[in-house]
């Protein structure tokens, strides 16, 4: 029977916080745990959720992922918590760290996440940062592998604005030898440092493109991916976004120039007719539904590595 690892690093804050090693047997335990094949009590585990900003699919997924392994979530945000009054997060950390065995963090900057886990004497997950989304990605790469097995044979194409999500597909992409293309409009690409990291990851260099043209992009790939063109927090670049943007909506257009058998996946929350039309996020190639499923498997098979 699979068991779930000791991961090398306490935290996980970064694509880059797994090896390949590592990475891949979370995917594999997250497999497990779909199937029903494995069954693990982590007795009187306590995660914490700090949630700085909005979420369905990470809360609720971490929530019920704490339930099946035995354990509990305490839901902490800024309006109910002293963290919107500004108690520095270096208090926090320490404090929550002495209740809770796990902290699992929503916030804007990286900077923030890593002062928590500099603070908190337990681990810290990154549950989305303007920079990464980790968990996100583990999820992503699951879904991708149920469909096609080998990464070596997978062209995964982002089309959209170069932010968190992105980011974490470039790490991962480099970490598992996947071709990642990103395709976003002169001045919205990937972090820099991301795309440094990645090319200093990847063994194969050639397998990480970054174009502004999405029609190229798309051709021949496995995999489309797209996310919302303003993320939590950009809410005031929405209108001049949504001009610049114009062009990178996944279509039927598009997607006829992907593989025949090419998937589409969105993390959600989606704007349809903006970065994806209704008719592709509707249409059978859409994985995105069994998407926001994994996160649930992908995240219990995460907190029983670093739980254990
Ligand atoms: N994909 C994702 O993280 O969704 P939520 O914002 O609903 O958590
Ligand atoms: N890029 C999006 C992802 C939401 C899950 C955001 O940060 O708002």
């Amino acid at each position: 029977m699979l068991n779930p690892i000791k991961l090398a690093n306490t935290n996980f804050l970064s694509s880059l916080d797994t090896s390949c090693v590592e990475f891949l047997h979370i995917l594999e335990l997250a497999k497990n745990f779909k199937n029903k094949e494995l069954n693990i009590k982590l007795k009187e585990k306590v995660l914490g959720l700090i949630f700085d900003k909005s979420s369905t699919r990470t809360r609720v997924s971490f929530q019920v992922a704490m339930s099946r392994l035995g354990g509990t979530t305490i839901d902490l945000n800024p309006t109910t918590s002293q963290i919107g009054r500004g108690e520095p997060i270096r208090d926090t950390a320490r404090v929550l760290s002495r209740y809770c065995d796990v902290l699992a963090i929503r916030t804007f900057k990286q900077t923030d996440l890593e002062e928590y886990a500099k603070w908190s004497s337990k681990p810290v997950i990154n549950a989305l940062t303007d920079l990464e989304h980790p968990c996100q990605a583990l999820a992503d790469f699951m879904t991708i592998k149920e469909e096609f097995i080998d990464f070596k044979d997978v062209v995964l194409t982002f089309i959209g604005d170069g932010n968190n999500v992105a980011n974490s597909l470039i790490l991962c992409g480099a970490l598992l030898g996947v071709e990642v293309r990103i395709a976003c409009p002169k001045g919205y690409e990937p972090n820099p440092l991301v795309v440094k990291k990645a090319y200093e990851t990847y063994k194969n260099k050639n397998l990480l493109k970054i174009t502004s043209d999405p029609n190229t992009a798309v051709l021949g790939a496995n995999v489309l991916y797209t996310d919302v063109w303003s993320s939590m927090g950009e809410e005031n670049q929405k209108d001049e976004k949504e001009k610049v943007f114009n062009g990178f909506t996944i279509d039927s257009d598009l997607v006829s120039k992907a593989d025949n058998d090419a998937i589409i996946l969105h993390c959600l929350p989606a704007y349809r007719s903006k970065e994806i039309t209704d008719e592709i996020f509707e249409s059978n190639k859409s994985r995105i539904f069994d998407q926001a499923e994994n996160r649930l498997h992908a995240q219990q098979a995460l907190l029983s590595c670093i739980l254990q």
